[in-house]
């Protein structure tokens, strides 16, 4: 089918106050247009246009490579945004066009997909999916006859007082028929010579006008078609949306038995009988097992983690954690580590660029950085590698079944073989060969009466 979109992601949207284009702005961590735009692949469609305008070389930046842009050199109104995709729109002559707003992201494939069910199949020229809300400030109105049959949209600010208590509104998007829309657009420029701006939804009542057919599809819920202005209603959105992912994972068999902060991003993976606890922010494309303990007060990024793992009070970046592993509270995994499976990291243990193999124990105040750690190891209180000399970084290898004692510095590059032994406190700069073990401190001396003790 020869149909397309055209998202309308003009807009300055001075009330958020922000130095980044509206459309932009984030729900869930996810651009709003981002919403929008999946929203329409899902929906199948693939040929997409965008309207540019405040920002565009920033707009255009993020879309490059996904869809085609067109540039809104003035910001004059909807319509006026729509008809800088007119030779878009003519290509898919034949074909029916979707406009969306790039700033309501809670649009779905359902309402998108039903709507055009809706128009095709009673030979529509325009549907506008519509929604009842409790307070329809704001919105465009739509307007019905005594029979009730659509008459027009009538914009807040052209509203009078009886139409502003309408409750039925615009969602700001619309199928319309590619031909019959490209017809109304220079009617609905001179109609806009009249007001403050050129609306797109004056382009209803010039269709109707013309005896073709428009109607409203009202949408399911009226969450699909709510935007954003201000960060209040940002905020808003963030809320509808979290609560949407948090009850499929419950749907799901995740246990999240408080909400309070738990965040999870529209791509995260849970497996059943996982749960997940208070202050728990899951991002990215982070992958979680089954029978997972995660937080509480947690943060997980770009994640893999296998199954019957606990992860209490980490944060955790790009990181793969296995089975049975019990991390923190208070650890942190750093970008590229490999956590396998059965180890043990706690307190205040920092772990970056490194492998640990498994059944591993590093359980206090530890730094392992650009590591790779064998099975079965113990690594005691308060040991570091430094890894960094200033320049360059280099790597340290702990073998299996290794007991590095407590307070060991390891200086990279440097090798501890299998079964070695570091003495507590010592600074290791030389390999340590399998079985041996190293003390690198000096011997305790004891030199007597240096002090008084015991008379005050
Ligand atoms: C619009 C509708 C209104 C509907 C509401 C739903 C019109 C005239 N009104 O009003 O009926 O209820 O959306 O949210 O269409 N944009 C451009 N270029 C412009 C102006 C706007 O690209 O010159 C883009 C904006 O970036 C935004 C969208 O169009 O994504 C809607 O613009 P906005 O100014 O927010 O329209 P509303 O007043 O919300
Ligand atoms: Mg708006």
């Amino acid at each position: 089918m020869n149909n397309c979109a055209v998202i309308l992601a003009a807009g300055e949207g001075t009330r958020m106050k922000s130095s980044s284009p509206k459309v932009l702005a984030q729900v869930l961590f996810t651009p709003m247009i981002d919403w929008v735009y999946s929203a329409v692949k899902e929906a199948g469609i693939d040929d997409i246009c965008a309207v540019t305008g405040h920002l565009s070389e920033v707009v255009c930046a993020h879309l490059a490579g996904r869809c085609e842009t067109v540039l809104q050199a003035q910001r004059l109104g909807t319509g006026h945004a729509v008809a800088q995709a007119k030779d878009f729109i003519a290509a898919h002559s034949g074909g029916n066009v979707l406009i969306l707003n790039g700033d309501a992201p809670l649009i779905d494939k359902k309402t998108i997909e039903d709507a055009l069910t809706f128009h095709v199949g009673n030979g529509n020229s325009a549907t506008v999916i519509s929604a009842r809300v409790p307070e329809p400030t704001g919105y465009g109105r739509m307007v019905r006859s005594a029979e009730g049959s659509l008459e027009r949209i009538v914009e807040q600010r052209d509203a009078t007082e009886e139409e502003k208590l309408i409750n039925e509104v615009n969602s700001g998007a619309y199928w319309f028929k590619c031909d019959d829309l490209l017809g109304a657009l220079d009617d609905i420029e001179s109609m806009g010579r009249e007001k403050k701006e050129i609306y797109l939804t004056d382009a209803i009542e010039i269709l109707i006008n013309q005896f073709e057919k428009a109607d409203a599809y009202p949408a399911e819920t009226a969450d699909v078609i709510l935007g954003a202005n201000d960060r209040w209603q940002l905020m808003e959105l963030n809320e509808i949306a979290r609560k949407r992912i948090l009850k499929r994972h419950m749907v799901n068999g995740v246990n999240i038995p408080c909400i309070d902060g738990v965040i999870i991003a529209p791509d995260v993976e849970i497996g059943a009988d996982t749960s997940v606890l208070p202050g728990t922010i899951i991002v990215g494309k982070t992958k979680i097992g089954s029978f997972c303990t995660i937080g509480p007060n947690s943060r997980l990024e770009d994640c893999v983690v296998g199954d019957s793992t606990v992860i209490n009070s980490c944060q955790c970046e790009k990181s793969t954690v296995g089975s049975k592993v019990s991390l923190g509270p208070f650890s942190h995994l750093r970008p590229n580590t490999v956590i396998k499976d059965g180890v043990r990291a706690g307190n205040f243990v920092e772990v970056k660029n490194s492998v640990v193999g498994e059944k591993t124990s590093i359980s206090h105040l530890t730094y392992i950085g650009d590591s790779d750690v064998g099975r079965g190891v113990n690594i005691g209180c308060g040991c570091a590698t430094a890894n960094y000399d200033g320049k360059n970084k280099f790597r340290t290898t702990i073998g299996n079944n290794v007991f590095v004692g407590c307070h060991t510095c390891m200086v990279s590059p440097v090798n501890l073989g299998d079964y070695s032994y570091t003495a507590a406190g010592s600074v290791i700069t030389e390999d340590v060969p399998s079985g041996t073990m190293a003390i690198a401190r000096s011997r305790q001396t004891i030199k007597r009466k240096v002090r008084k003790y015991n008379e005050d």
